[in-house]
């Protein structure tokens, strides 16, 4: 079984570490941090254990080998290192770099961001050809989906056979482009933005748009209460990171509501106050009231989403199919978006776009160039 090197030993990389090990590899984890080499050790080991107790692992997934250091060398006998460090370039690019003088010349070096350029990881590396994306949801040995991040210059034999060892890992993985926000990170974008947006607007309050998309649209959370849930900081800073690297493109600009209530110190559930408030009972959500304003908003949100995901098609950002597998399995949609847009109709999501984009006169409401084309020659995404 091939070795598994995981460098960083945070939230994700203890995740990715305990996947490789329940699925028998031998697994070496580097972090600089022993307290968090050691929090990660008790942490498989009560995970692995709870996954035998409840039969979704066989008994052997106990008899586990892995070894932590805080040495980068100890990675030498690996086939794959998965780097699970800090989010800046700097740091990336010294980890590759030193990386490449201890590995052997055919070990796949694979890098967790979220946000940097998989090319720019690349760059310090001794074979470029041999590093790529491999992007886990957190957390990791939960959420079935991996993005497989091939950079322009990574070869084809080493996407296929990493893409072909996470699928062994039973997990669903899709092949993204080397573009900001991969799939998921971006084409969820206006899932947020465009609810933040009506918010702001005073169409609807936090709690009217949130019923609108759980009643009418059937996700399982609302964009404010997922929001809190998720961090208004982090979710934040994604935006603003995709927002920056397409161009402050205005579809993704970020919302000053949201600033202001990061700016606050109130980050959601975990300082108890961001979109709503969490420190009294427990917090029920709300049914939808008002459903004509309801459809209203539901179906604005959701026209900019299928506009989104038709976008990335356009932009070869993923495939069709990779892209609606990507939302079903990465972020719990009822639907791929594509599929839904054939659904509610291809014409009718473009008729909403171009009236929006009439009212505002702005360029966040222009429809894809696809769903024009898709639109005049009668097209579909599904059969
Ligand atoms: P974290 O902050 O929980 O863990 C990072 C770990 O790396 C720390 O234990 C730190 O001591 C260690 N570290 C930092 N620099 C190091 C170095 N030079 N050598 C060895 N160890 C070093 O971070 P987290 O959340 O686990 O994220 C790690 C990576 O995964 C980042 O690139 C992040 O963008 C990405 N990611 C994070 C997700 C999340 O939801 N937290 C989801 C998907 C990707």
């Amino acid at each position: 079984m091939k070795i598994v090197g995981v460098l960083g030993a945070g939230a994700m990389g203890t995740g990715i570490a305990q996947v490789a090990l329940m699925h028998g590899h031998p697994v070496i984890l580097v972090d600089n941090d022993h307290g968090a080499l050691e929090r990660a050790k008790t942490n498989m080991r009560h995970a692995i254990q709870r996954e035998v107790e409840k039969g979704r692992v066989g008994p052997e997934a106990t008899a586990y080998t892995l070894e932590t250091t805080d040495r980068l060398d100890a990675l030498g006998p690996s086939g794959l290192v998965i780097e699970a460090i800090v989010e800046r370039i700097a740091a990336k690019h010294d980890a590759f770099r030193a990386l490449s003088g201890i590995v052997a010349d055919d070990c796949v070096l694979a890098t967790n961001t979220s946000s940097l350029s998989i090319a720019a990881i690349a760059s310090a590396a001794t074979h470029p050809e041999r590093v790529l994306g491999v992007h886990f949801f957190n957390p990791a040995p939960i959420l079935p989906l991996v993005e497989i991040v091939p950079w322009l210059g990574t070869a084809p034999g080493v996407t296929r056979e990493t893409q072909a060892l996470v699928d062994s890992w039973k997990k669903t993985t899709v092949v993204a482009s080397d573009t900001p926000g991969f799939i998921v990170n971006r084409v969820a974008r206006p899932f947020y933005g465009e609810a933040l947006r009506v918010a702001d607007e005073g169409i609807a309050d936090f709690s009217t748009i949130d019923a609108a998309m759980r009643e009418l649209g059937g996700f399982r959370m609302g964009p404010f209460e997922l929001m809190d849930f998720i961090g208004l900081d982090i979710n934040l800073a994604v935006t603003r990171s995709i927002f920056e690297a397409l161009g402050f493109d205005p579809r993704y600009r970020p919302s000053l509501t949201q600033q202001r209530l990061v700016d606050a110190g109130m980050l959601g559930r975990k300082t108890k106050q961001g979109f709503f408030d969490y420190r009294g009972a427990t917090r029920e959500p709300e049914p939808l009231i008002d459903r004509e304003v309801g459809e209203r908003v539901f179906d604005r949100i959701l026209s900019m989403l299928i506009n989104e995901a038709i976008d990335a098609v356009h932009w070869r950002v993923a495939s069709p199919a990779d892209i609606d597998l990507a939302v079903t399995k990465g972020v719990n949609y009822p639907k791929g978006l594509l599929a839904w847009g054939d659904e509610r109709g291809l014409d009718h999501v473009l008729e909403a776009l171009v009236a929006l984009q009439t009212e505002y006169g702005e360029d966040r409401y222009r429809p894809s160039v696809l769903l024009k084309r898709m639109v005049r020659n009668g097209g579909r995404f599904t059969t």
